[in-house]
């Protein structure tokens, strides 16, 4: 054989044998709606990776926990089941990195922008890099919003909440922070909770308008109160065996693709919950209430313990160097 000939056949062969093995598979998994902030940048992620990297991966997106609930993804992510999720900086410490449990404090954000100073700034880095020994990649942070509660009372005082079943997310800082206002926080999955709501299990809840009015919980809440007493992100993350396995042209390609996907998350995630908030309100069912300068004073002394409470389990460090970046 002539060594063009040759040459061409092996091309051939190897040309061959990529397409057999065919595009590389992201799973990606998570507990919300697809019209989420969160589905929606995973959808625009999706797209964004296929095509940037012409097709040498695919992402497969699976929403509304279709996989795996809100622990049982973690361990699927350790074990390389999945490969990139976005879970709610509240769930994670069972990874043993409790200091995400940060996020949770009542009243720590005031803005929007003190929170980009903090996630996008050395404390938001080292947090991530925190998880590396977890065999876990932290690649960004993803917006949701500030939390409203609810229940079938209003809530417009602490005394409110008093003897309340109110569900929460796995966060040690968010049982403290019903307890203060003393309710009976009770931790549920979130594919629980509409359920939950439902059938009377809990009482009432927090989350952000999106997640409560893509998951129908407004139907069995008759009162919302646009308290912002808290803050709801997430943290896009990796099994970081199979991130550091990727060719390295593919794994810069993918960066790309998700700074691409964070900043539109970030245009759309206000505009979600507040389309969602709208919508609860036309849908009739829940009474909306917002509160007076005086109540929020008095929610926010009644949360304040939690600070203290708190201190030992998330460290007073990284406290106090989020107080520094937001400007307090
Ligand atoms: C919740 O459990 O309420 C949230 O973490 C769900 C989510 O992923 O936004």
């Amino acid at each position: 054989m002539q060594i063009t000939a040759l040459v061409g056949a092996l091309a051939a062969a190897l040309s061959f044998s990529v397409q057999a093995q065919g595009p590389i598979v992201i799973k990606f998994s998570h507990v919300v709606a697809p019209d989420t902030p969160k589905g929606q940048a995973a959808e625009r992620f999706k797209q964004l990776a296929e095509r940037m990297s012409k097709g040498r991966v695919r992402v497969e997106v699976y929403p509304n926990s279709q996989l795996y609930k809100d622990r049982e993804e973690l361990e699927a992510l350790q074990l390389g089941a999945v490969q990139m999720l976005a879970p709610s900086l509240a769930k994670f410490s069972p990874l043993g990195v409790k200091e995400f449990e940060a996020f949770d404090l009542p009243y720590i954000f005031p803005s929007k922008a003190a929170l980009y100073a903090v996630t996008e700034g050395p404390i938001g880095k080292d947090l991530l890099r925190k998880l590396e020994s977890k065999g876990i990649t932290g690649l960004a942070y993803w917006d949701n919003g500030f939390k409203v509660m609810s229940a079938n009372k209003p809530l417009l005082a602490p005394g409110d909440f008093r003897g309340l079943r109110m569900r929460i997310q796995a966060s040690k800082v968010l049982d403290a922070q019903m307890r203060a206002l003393g309710a009976r926080p009770q931790v549920l999955a979130f594919s629980e909770t509409a359920p939950a709501l439902r059938d009377g299990v809990v009482e009432g809840t927090e989350n952000t308008p999106s997640n409560m009015y893509t998951q129908k919980m407004h139907e069995s809440q008759k009162h919302l109160t646009v308290s912002n007493h808290g803050y709801l992100g997430y943290a896009v993350i990796v099994n970081k065996k199979f991130w550091d396995g990727l060719p390295s042209d593919l794994r810069s390609t993918l960066e790309r693709a998700m700074v691409e996907a964070t900043a539109y998350e970030k245009t759309i995630a206000q505009r979600t919950n507040d389309a969602a908030l709208e919508a609860i309100r036309r849908a009739g069912t829940t009474t909306i209430h917002t509160l007076s300068p005086q109540q929020q004073a008095e929610w926010r002394r009644a949360m304040m313990p939690v600070y203290t409470q708190m201190e030992a389990r998330i460290g007073k460090d990284i406290v106090r160097a989020i107080n520094r970046d937001v400007g307090r």
